[in-house]
């Protein structure tokens, strides 16, 4: 894989999604790791100056979602509005700049899933066929695996789902499990025949090998030789009615798989964004020969969606294939998966009601890296990182410089203390760029925490507040502090893609325009600044034990 690329000139135009959350449950941290790793992506592409679109949407179909409006008395319609309200109230709070966040139940996703599926099918890659699968006589459905329980045919265990079994990993079909009954209904299914579509995926075989090969890391390489070496099957992409979803043309009873329209979200949304944009044309993007650049970010556990079954229907359709994929790891909490009953499962929602998102955003910065290991929060590492870095080093070289400038009327020196000093910093700016590029936030955080103990280090040993006392050196202390700020300015704009917030607030201290990554080369000499105001408090133990006694309430 070499598709890292340089981002100076500032010319690339780049297109970043996330993953589109499911529209039946509420955003937690787990997702929120997701969305803060591509916003930061997003917000750092943009920072230093390329033309770049971010865009998202509620995943919305599917058997779960219409279950689950059945058990609240509403329609689906109802279900997906209100959790589209939720999860953008969700995106927010946690400073996530979507430049469009849609919808898979939209016009646009409909027309797009259809012209994938007429170009699948004009050229021969569809392929009909009976099968037989579990039903539910008394619900009238067919139950996917995650709605048959029963006893798993290996170890006997009681209760298992109809795909693997908890117990002892066994993975089989539905129609192994032992006494199996409708998670639906609780009635026994019986076996009945249904046509399905299917895509033959063998027919993509070479295009899918040469894209994985510049397309993905090692890493997601290898995870998907799992199903290449065994070779590829072809993919179920109908669902028999009743479905909530878009039917297949033609065939008023059978409805498109979820999981077919759910990546074509990325186009709607997309398309959706250039309807409202004048300059924007969605074939510059999405036509074969694009030098445009496209980014789907993701969970690891959806990479054969998008690695395979994506990349084949974007050829199918002739358009091009993304340029990258990226996959990230899991949230754990202390050590555990997130856990309802162990009070670990922390919606983003309760996180907000007592913590500042921007804690949060800088500790999975810190933390994270561009490969597809899990992730732990650990609360009292959290406590601590947010703390000594972001409250102790970066924050604290503001406030304490800018007690003294106030004293000489809030401007700054006309000299630049030690121009070493600043050279420094700014000769930083490629490898903390390159650590963005890469997805290595942990790296850049390092770098330029580092930095921030050496503008500290430098305020100590010039002990400016000692030289503030007599007249004859007062002018002297206004450089040194001054200094201070040129660096606080430069560490700014380096955290900038991780702590908009914040950031803005700085902005606002500094008395400049939004902060761009230009911005580095030009010292703040001579130039007036606002009241300092506090930027930051410090996280204490007990905001997050508060979070976590409401985790256990609201589990
Ligand atoms: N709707 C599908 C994605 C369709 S994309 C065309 C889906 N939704 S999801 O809500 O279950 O997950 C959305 C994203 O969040 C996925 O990339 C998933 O991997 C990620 N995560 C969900 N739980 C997570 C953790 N606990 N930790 C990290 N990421 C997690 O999958
Ligand atoms: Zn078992």
């Amino acid at each position: 894989m070499s598709h890292s690329k340089i981002t100076k000139n500032g010319s690339r135009r780049i297109l970043i999604t996330s993953a589109l959350p499911y529209a039946n449950g509420p955003i937690h941290l787990g997702h929120m790791l997701e969305y803060i790793q591509t916003d930061i992506w997003a917000r750092f592409q943009k920072l230093v100056g390329n033309e770049c679109y971010y865009v998202c949407a509620d995943d919305t179909h599917g058997t779960p979602i219409m279950l689950s409006a059945q058990r609240q008395n509403i329609t689906p319609e109802e279900l997906i509005a209100k959790s589209h309200q939720d999860h953008l109230q969700d995106f927010n709070g946690f400073h996530i700049n979507f430049d469009n966040f849609h919808s898979t139940h939209s016009e646009e996703n409909k027309f797009y899933t259809e012209k994938v599926y007429q170009s699948l099918l004009d050229k021969g890659h569809i392929e009909r066929r009976t099968i037989n699968q579990l039903y539910d006589p008394d619900k009238h459905m067919f139950l996917p695996d995650r709605f048959v329980k029963g006893e798993c045919p290996k170890c006997g265990s009681a209760d298992q789902y109809g795909d693997n079994c908890d117990s002892c990993s066994a993975t089989y079909n539905p129609t192994d499990l032992k006494n199996p009954k409708s998670a639906v209904s609780g009635a026994t299914p019986i076996l009945k025949d249904s046509e399905h579509f299917f895509v033959k995926l063998q027919d993509f075989e070479n295009i899918l090998k040469n894209w994985l090969k510049d397309g993905v890391s090692q890493q997601i390489e290898n995870k998907l030789n799992e199903w290449l070496d065994v070779g590829l099957q072809q993919w179920d992409i109908s669902r028999d009615a009743p479905y909530f979803g878009y039917s297949i043309p033609g065939h008023p009873d059978k409805f498109f798989y979820v999981w077919l329209d759910a990546p074509i979200g990325y186009l709607a949304s997309f398309k959706n964004l250039c309807d409202k944009t004048p300059e924007l044309e969605f074939d510059d993007f999405w036509k074969k020969s694009s030098d445009a650049e496209v980014y789907h970010f993701i969970g690891k556990d959806i990479i054969n969606f998008h690695c395979l079954f994506w990349p084949a229907c974007l050829h199918a359709t002739d358009y091009r294939m993304p340029t990258s994929v990226f996959a990230h790891g899991f949230l754990t909490v202390n050590g555990t998966k997130m856990s309802k009953s162990k009070g670990t499962f922390i919606k983003a929602s309760t996180y907000l009601e007592n913590l500042n998102p921007e804690y949060l955003r800088y500790y999975f910065a810190a933390k994270l890296s561009g490969k597809i290991d899990d992730f732990d929060l650990n609360l009292e590492d959290f406590v601590q990182r947010v703390n000594s870095d972001l409250v102790n080093k970066y924050v604290n070289i503001a406030s304490r410089c800018a007690k003294l400038i106030k004293k000489s009327g809030n401007q700054l020196h006309a000299s630049i203390d030690k121009p070493m000093l600043l050279k420094e910093f700014q000769q930083s700016a490629d490898k903390i760029a390159q650590f963005y590029e890469d997805r290595e936030y942990g790296k850049a955080s390092k770098v330029i925490m580092q930095l921030a103990d050496k503008a500290n280090i430098y305020i100590d040993e010039q002990a400016p507040w000692k030289l503030a006392k007599d007249e004859s050196t007062a002018d002297q202390a206004l450089a040194i502090c001054s200094m201070g700020i040129h660096l606080f300015h430069i560490l700014s704009i380096y955290l900038k893609p991780v702590l908009p917030q914040l950031v803005s607030q700085v902005e606002n201290f500094l008395k400049v325009d939004p902060l761009s990554w230009q911005d580095i080369s030009k010292p703040l000499v001579s130039h007036e600044l606002n009241d300092f105001k506090p930027l930051m408090k410090r996280v204490e133990p007990a905001q997050v034990e508060k979070n976590a006694n409401q985790l256990g309430r609201s589990a």
